[in-house]
């Protein structure tokens, strides 16, 4: 009875309910939040996910500017009609290197984060140049001028540079090699050996079947390694860590 009688103290004093209050969400605010700056790495790392190459990277930087993300997600959820109609739930690991993410909050279109390997070049670049020549009722809108405006290796390792300051392990080796990786990946008959060293599965051939590499060669790079990345017939997640 008599502990019930003190709580009725701090129930009619708004102050000393206040800094209980306080004392209590404080202390639970710590334990939640402090483990999480002894921890190394919050993303379980996960077998073939690597840093786009040069050429990905430039498509990835296309479809940022040209708004593709307002439309299209990048996250498959783990729902049923999600995983049947995209495949494997989308891993945290599988954006480790977007600066900035590409999950999106909207699906005017379907989800982009299993699309590569999908469709073949030719269907992507039809669909690019006009999305209702192959889905006549699509909104989705023209993108062809991509086809004539050309793109070089120009700040192609500045840029990786920067994506290494925020974190994506891109090596001294890979920065160096950044115009001729960036080249050769659209030139089946280049010396590719490297690329495909630094980059695994990294796909090499000309995209947009023209001459010279533009932005259609490499925003289709891009869309094409989607979801390529990790090898779902053998992956298993871990459960806890
Ligand atoms: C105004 C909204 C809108 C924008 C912006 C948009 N799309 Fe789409 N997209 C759609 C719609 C709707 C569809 C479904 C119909 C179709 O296939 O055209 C679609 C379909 C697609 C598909 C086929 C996906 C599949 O699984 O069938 C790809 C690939 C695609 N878009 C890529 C892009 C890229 C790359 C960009 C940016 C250059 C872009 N979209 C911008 C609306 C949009």
């Amino acid at each position: 009875m008599a502990l019930i009688d003190k709580h009725k103290i701090i129930e009619t004093n708004a102050t000393i309910l206040f800094a209980l209050s306080f004392f209590v969400v404080t202390i639970g605010g710590i334990v939640e939040i402090a483990p999480l700056f002894y921890l190394e790495n919050t993303i379980e790392d996960v077998e073939g996910v690597r840093p786009y190459s040069p050429l990905e990277l430039k498509g990835r930087d296309i479809y940022i500017r040209e708004g593709c993300y307002v439309c299209h997600s990048q996250m498959i959820r783990p729902m049923r009609d999600e995983v049947e109609r995209y495949g494997h739930y989308s891993l945290a690991a599988e954006s480790q290197y977007d600066h900035p993410f590409q999950w999106g909050s909207k699906r005017t279109g379907p989800d982009l984060a299993r699309v590569g390997g999908r469709y073949s070049d030719d269907w992507h670049v039809d669909h690019l140049i006009n999305p209702q020549s192959v889905v006549p009722e699509s909104v989705m809108p023209k993108y062809g001028f991509l086809l004539d405006k050309m793109v070089t290796d120009k700040h192609m390792d500045e840029l990786m540079a920067t994506h290494r300051t925020v974190g994506v392990p891109y090596t001294d080796e890979m920065i160096a090699n950044a115009s001729a990786d960036f080249n050769v990946q659209i030139d089946p008959d280049g010396d590719y050996e490297g690329l495909l060293e630094r980059y695994p599965g990294a796909q090499v051939r000309n995209f947009d079947g023209q001459p010279g590499i533009s932005e259609m060669d490499a925003l289709v790079a891009y869309l094409q390694m989607l979801g390529t990345l990790v090898d779902f017939s053998t992956f298993t997640p871990v459960a806890s860590r």
